[in-house]
C-alpha cells in the first residue's frame, strides 16, 4: 500500500504531548541542574548509539542498499552518539570516572528504546504486519519524530536554564547541530515508497517475502509507534518532576551494581 503521511502535520499533532504541564515541569528541572544535564546527554549518547546499530537490523543487503542514505544516517547517527558524550565527559567531568559515566545503569536511552522497539513488534505481529523490514521501518519513524520533538524541547529549556553561560551554549550548540541533520532522517516514509517499487526480476525470496509483507503495511503502523515513543518520552521528562527522589535513584543505581 502507498503511504500518504504528512511528517510536519504530525510532529505539530504530536507536538503539544510534550507541552503538558508536568512535562513541562520536568523539562524546566532537568534543564536546570548539571547533574540531570549530564545524564540526559549521556542517555541520548546511549540511544543514539542503538539507532546506529538499527541500521543493521534489516539484515537484508539487496533491499538495504535499495535504500537511499542507509551509510549517511548510519554515519550521523554515530556522530550524536559521539558528540553528546563528548559534551558530558567535558562539561561534567565529576559524573564520570575517567571515560566512562558513574551510572550507567540508571540511563534511559536503552530502556526506552527496547520499550519502543518491542512494543512495536509486539503490534505489528498482532496485527498480521510484522517482518523485520516493517518493525524497521516504523521504529525508525517513530525515534526521528520523537527525536525532533524531545531535542528541540530539551534545547528550549535549556537555553532559558539558570546554568553558567558556556554550560548552556555547549549543550545547545550540540543538540541544534544533532536536529540539524536529524530533520533529514524522517523522510524514511519516503524509503517505503522506493522500496515498494523494486523491481523484483533478480531479487531473493527473502527480500520478496519482506516486499510482499511492506506491502500490507498501513499509514497507522508508521504513526502508531510514533505517538508511542512520544508518550515515552513524555513519561520519561516527567520524571524529573521530583529531582530529589529521581537523582537519589540514579545514584542509588551505582551502589546496587
Ligand atoms: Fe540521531
Ligand atoms: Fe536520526
Amino acid at each position: 500500500m502507498e503511504i500518504q503521511l504528512d511528517e510536519g502535520a504530525l510532529l505539530a499533532e504530536l507536538a503539544p504531548l510534550l507541552d503538558a504541564p508536568r512535562c513541562r515541569a520536568g523539562l524546566r528541572n532537568l534543564a536546570g541542574d548539571p547533574f540531570f544535564v549530564a545524564f540526559f546527554l549521556t542517555s541520548v549518547s546511549q540511544g543514539e548509539g542503538l539507532g546506529e546499530a538499527a541500521v543493521g537490523m534489516i539484515g537484508q543487503d539487496e533491499l538495504a542498499a535499495r535504500i537511499r542514505d542507509l551509510p549517511k544516517q548510519e554515519r550521523e547517527e554515530r556522530g550524536h552518539k559521539e558528540r553528546t558524550i563528548d559534551a558530558a565527559r567535558d562539561l561534567f567531568p565529576e559524573w564520570f570516572a575517567g571515560d566512562a559515566y558513574r551510572f550507567p545503569d540508571a540511563l534511559q536511552g536503552r530502556t526506552y528504546y527496547v520499550e519502543v522497539l518491542e512494543r512495536n513488534r509486539e503490534r505489528l505481529r498482532a496485527e498480521g504486519r510484522y517482518s523485520r523490514l516493517n518493525l524497521y521501518l516504523t521504529t525508525t519513524f517513530a525515534y526521528e519524530i520523537m527525536v525532533l520533538l524531545l531535542y528541540r524541547a530539551v534545547a528550549d529549556a535549556v537555553r532559558s536554564s539558570p546554568l553558567p553561560a558556556p554550560v548552556r551554549d555547549r549543550v545547545v550548540r550540540v543538540i541544534d547541530g544533532i536536529l540539524e541533520e536529524e530533520e533529514g532522517h524522517v523522510g524514511v516514509v519516503g524509503q517505503h515508497a522506493a522500496l515498494l517499487e523494486t523491481p523484483r526480476g533478480d531479487l531473493s525470496r527473502d527480500a520478496e517475502d519482506l516486499l510482499d509483507a511492506l506491502a500490507e503495511l498501513e499509514l497507522r503502523d508508521y504513526r502508531i509507534p510514533a505517538e508511542m515513543a512520544v508518550r515515552a518520552v513524555v513519561s520519561m521528562m516527567e520524571r524529573y518532576c521530583d529531582p530529589v527522589a529521581y537523582r537519589a535513584e540514579i545514584e542509588a543505581s551505582a551502589r546496587a551494581a
